[in-house]
């Protein structure tokens, strides 16, 4: 099997794994871990923030975030798409009490204007007061892709002139840095708050970052306790993040390489593959122009050897590259992905 359903998908490396059996470790909801400490703190200053909080999910560091940053009645501006409105259980709305109102971006996008114009009076004493924004950077739902520098400044400079609370849902956003050789750290501090996920192209088990100001993580602290987050001896897993913040950052860009590779030699097979969106490690193809529907080219697909998934529009899969997936791999995905969805290449 080819597995390209997503970079979440990955096995620990041998290194990782000799990482994890030789760490270090002690209560961490003590703060008595040296581990997590170390990864606390390295991942504080590549976020570019006083501190950063370990956590088992980026799912819970992005929940964390919205709490301590709004108060129940809040409303919250993200995408209509982000993994936050649509794939946290409605979680801004139950652990929080914040009215989650969807702004239509384009590619994960949205604009100053948007923003401007989504902000209610609440002067009046009617309307919830609008107090946070989430932005996805790289963003999942539209396929990896980037948000650029002087959008995100427009977006953020309103956000302060309006009060607004700025998150970022940075799950990739190392993905985000390599690609544009801007530091994570310099897209980061610009934020209140930034979630990274150590689970998906850097290749650990699991767990997850929330950074931000020394006054917010006291806070962001709280939360992880009354989440449930506070755990024991959770160096055996933070070693996997020190591990990979050694040796899994730069090679994202293999990731991203393979990526490109994959959706050119799609397009040279004629698939319906736009090139101009693959920023990062993700590859969407549309599959209503070859007449077949998402779930009856995934069952294709898989019976070729073949692990593609959905996302949320409604017509097109995603292939997504990460640390287990070789040129080999991606040589015999441009082979076997056009011959299970029907498509032969031209000679
Ligand atoms: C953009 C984004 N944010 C957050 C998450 C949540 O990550 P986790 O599964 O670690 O909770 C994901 C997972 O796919 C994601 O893609």
């Amino acid at each position: 099997m080819i597995e390209l359903r997503s970079d979440t998908l990955t096995q620990p490396t041998p290194g990782m794994r000799a990482a994890i059996a030789a760490a270090v470790v002690g209560d961490e909801q003590k703060r008595e871990d040296p581990t997590v400490l170390e990864l606390e703190r390295r991942g504080a200053e590549l976020l570019g923030h006083e501190e950063a909080v370990f956590l088992p999910t980026a799912t819970m560091a992005n929940q964390i975030a919205l709490r301590i940053l709004g108060e129940p009645g809040d409303v919250l501006l993200a995408d209509r798409n982000a993994h936050v409105m649509i794939a946290e259980q409605g979680g801004p709305s139950v652990h929080s009490g914040l009215v989650m109102q969807p702004l239509d971006g384009d590619a994960g996008r949205f604009t100053a204007e948007q923003v401007r114009s989504s902000v209610n009076d609440h002067r009046s004493g009617h309307a919830p007061r609008t107090r946070l924004v989430a932005l996805e950077n790289t963003n999942n739902s539209a396929g990896g892709r980037i948000w650029p520098l002087a959008e995100i400044d427009a977006v953020v400079e309103t956000c302060r002139e309006l009060d607004l609370r700025v998150h970022l849902d940075g799950a990739r956003l190392l993905n985000a840095s390599v690609a544009t050789s801007i530091p994570a750290a310099e897209v980061g501090a610009r934020f209140d708050t930034v979630t990274l996920c150590l689970s998906k192209g850097l290749g650990c088990p699991l767990g997850a970052l929330l950074a931000g100001s020394e006054e917010l993580m006291v806070k962001a602290r709280r939360g992880k306790h009354l989440f449930g987050g506070a755990m024991r001896q959770a160096g055996i897993v933070a070693a996997a993040g020190v591990y990979a913040f050694e040796h899994h950052i730069a090679r994202l860009e293999e990731d991203h390489a393979r990526a490109r590779r994959l959706a050119e030699g799609l397009c040279q097979a004629g698939l319906p593959v736009e090139l101009d969106a693959v920023e990062t490690n993700f590859v969407q193809l549309d599959v209503a122009p070859l007449g077949l529907d998402k779930a009856g080219a995934l069952a294709r697909l898989r019976d070729e050897g073949i692990g593609l998934s959905g996302t949320p529009h409604p017509t097109k899969l995603r292939a997504v590259t990460h640390l287990d997936v070789s040129d080999d791999d991606i040589e015999r995905a441009i082979e076997l992905i056009p011959r299970a969805l029907g498509v032969f290449a031209h000679a």
